[in-house]
C-alpha cells in the first residue's frame, strides 16, 4: 500500500473535518485478530480510509465490502483506493447500508468483522442486520458509541438529544443481548465490541 498517500489522506480528512477512524481505535482494531481473516463489511466508507487500512487485516485473497450513501464520498473511496493500491481487495456498495445490507442477507454472505461506522441514530438497526451477517466467531464492532462522552456523562442537552439516547438504547440492547457478550472500551470516541457466546 502507498503509505505516503494514506498518510495524506488522513491528514487532509482531519484537517477538514472529515469524521474517519482515530488512531487509538484504528490501532486497537488492528490488533485484535491473532489471525488474518477473509472477509470484512464495512457500514460507512467515507474516503476509503478505514477500510484501506483493514486490508492489513485480510488474508491474501480476503475481501472487504463497504457501503456509502453519499455520492461524492464514493467517488473520493474510489480513486483513493485505486492510488493507494488496494482496489482489488475492496467492493464499495454504494446507497443506504438499511436498504443494501439485506441485499447482502439474501444472497448468503458471512463476515468475521462487521465495522458499523455511520449515521449514529441507525446502529440498532444497523447492528440487528450485522447479526444476520456474522460468522459463528466473527466480531462486531461500533464506532463513536460514546460521542465525546455525553453518553456515560448524563448530557441531557437538545442538540445531541436524540443522537445520544439512541446510542444509549443501542448499548442497552447489545449488552443485554441474549447468547452475546458485548463489552464497552472507552478507546477514542468509545467502541462497543461484540462477539458470540
Ligand atoms: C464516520 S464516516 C465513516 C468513516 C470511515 N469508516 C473511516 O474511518 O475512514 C461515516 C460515513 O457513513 C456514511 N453514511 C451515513 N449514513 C449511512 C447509511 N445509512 N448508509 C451508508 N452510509 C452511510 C456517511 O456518508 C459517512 O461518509
Amino acid at each position: 500500500m502507498n503509505i505516503e498517500y494514506l498518510n495524506k489522506i488522513k491528514l487532509e480528512a482531519r484537517n477538514e473535518y472529515i469524521p474517519i477512524v482515530l488512531d487509538d481505535t484504528l490501532e486497537y482494531i488492528l490488533n485484535l485478530f491473532d489471525k488474518k481473516i477473509d472477509s470484512i463489511l464495512e457500514i460507512g466508507t467515507c474516503i476509503g480510509y478505514s477500510s484501506a487500512c483493514f486490508t492489513q487485516l485480510l488474508t491474501e485473497n480476503g475481501k472487504i465490502d463497504t457501503m456509502e450513501i453519499e455520492d461524492i464520498r464514493v467517488q473520493q473511496a474510489n480513486e483513493n483506493l485505486s492510488i493507494l493500491g488496494v482496489k482489488d481487495k475492496i467492493n464499495i456498495i454504494q446507497g443506504d447500508a438499511i436498504d443494501m445490507l439485506p441485499t447482502l442477507i439474501n444472497a448468503n454472505k458471512k463476515y468475521d468483522f462487521i465495522f458499523i461506522d455511520a449515521a449514529k441514530g441507525k446502529y440498532l438497526e444497523f447492528f440487528n442486520y450485522s447479526l444476520q451477517l456474522l460468522k459463528d466467531s466473527g466480531i462486531i464492532i461500533a464506532d463513536n458509541v460514546l460521542y465525546k462522552g455525553m453518553v456515560m456523562n448524563g448530557y441531557n442537552g437538545h442538540k445531541h438529544r436524540t443522537a445520544v439516547t439512541k446510542l444509549r438504547n443501542y448499548i442497552d440492547y447489545i449488552t443485554h443481548l441474549k447468547g452475546y457478550k458485548s463489552e464497552i472500551i472507552d478507546i477514542g470516541d468509545g467502541i462497543s465490541v461484540t462477539k458470540r457466546m
